[in-house]
């Protein structure tokens, strides 16, 4: 089957059981807290792979006067985005097709999306969430530290597989600058695995500079 076929319908499968470990997840507030440092109050957000709308929920109760559209390619996953987010508009989208998007904004937010995007499916988004943002706008990028080399299959406990990507922040970083993207903060959290392993979760928060074309 196709790679990105199955970990869609994993991910959809799975909304449910997300949603119950990570909605109330405060290791990464503090990133958020940086994300908001740079927005305005009424500030229109795009929030990409926004899966049960955790990040969404969390920016709101500090910002509720934020208009956030969030996108997913998981129908489950909108359906719990929606509901644990009334004020936000919430619907189904594959992130490579974000370029259709025809509003821009003044934040875009990918929590762990990238980890299920291939590299050059990587530098389409960072190119396209650039055409999206206004002049000042700010991106957070989250993914997951590692050598491409070891992307592959990978099972939870239920057994279902996504096709997880590492990516190496040397090549994000180039994509970001070379988009003219500056790079404000990068932030690095060491997340304890079930079977015990750590992992390295690294967020990016950069800003589109004015006159960027
Ligand atoms: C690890 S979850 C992240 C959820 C949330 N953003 C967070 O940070 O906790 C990954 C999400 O990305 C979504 N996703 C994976 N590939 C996608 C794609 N090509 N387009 C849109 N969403 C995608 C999945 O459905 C899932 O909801």
């Amino acid at each position: 089957m196709d790679k990105y076929k199955e970990t869609f319908e994993t991910w959809d499968k799975l909304a449910g059981l997300y949603q119950e470990k990570f909605m109330h997840l405060d290791l990464y507030d503090d990133t958020y807290d940086l994300f908001c440092n740079e927005l305005e109050p009424h500030a229109a957000l795009l929030e990409i792979g926004c899966g049960p709308g955790n990040i969404a929920a969390y920016l709101l109760k500090k910002m509720p006067e934020l208009k956030i559209d969030a996108n997913d390619i998981s129908p489950n996953m909108i359906g719990l985005a929606q509901l644990n987010n009334p004020s936000a508009h919430c619907y189904v989208m594959d992130s490579r097709d974000i370029s259709q998007i025809e509003k821009k904004f003044d934040g875009i937010v990918a929590g762990f999306c990238i980890p299920y995007l291939s590299v050059p499916d990587t530098r389409q988004l960072v190119k396209d969430c650039n055409n999206l943002l206004n002049e000042n706008g700010v991106l957070y990028i989250s993914f997951v530290e590692g050598n491409p080399g070891d992307s592959g299959y990978k099972a939870g406990s239920t057994g279902d597989r996504t096709y997880f990507y590492y990516h190496e922040w040397k090549v994000l970083e180039e994509m970001m600058k070379k988009d003219n993207f500056e790079i404000l903060h990068l932030i690095h959290k060491s997340y304890k695995r079930n079977d015990g392993s750590e992992e390295l979760h690294s967020i990016a928060i950069a800003k589109k500079p004015k006159h960027s074309d």
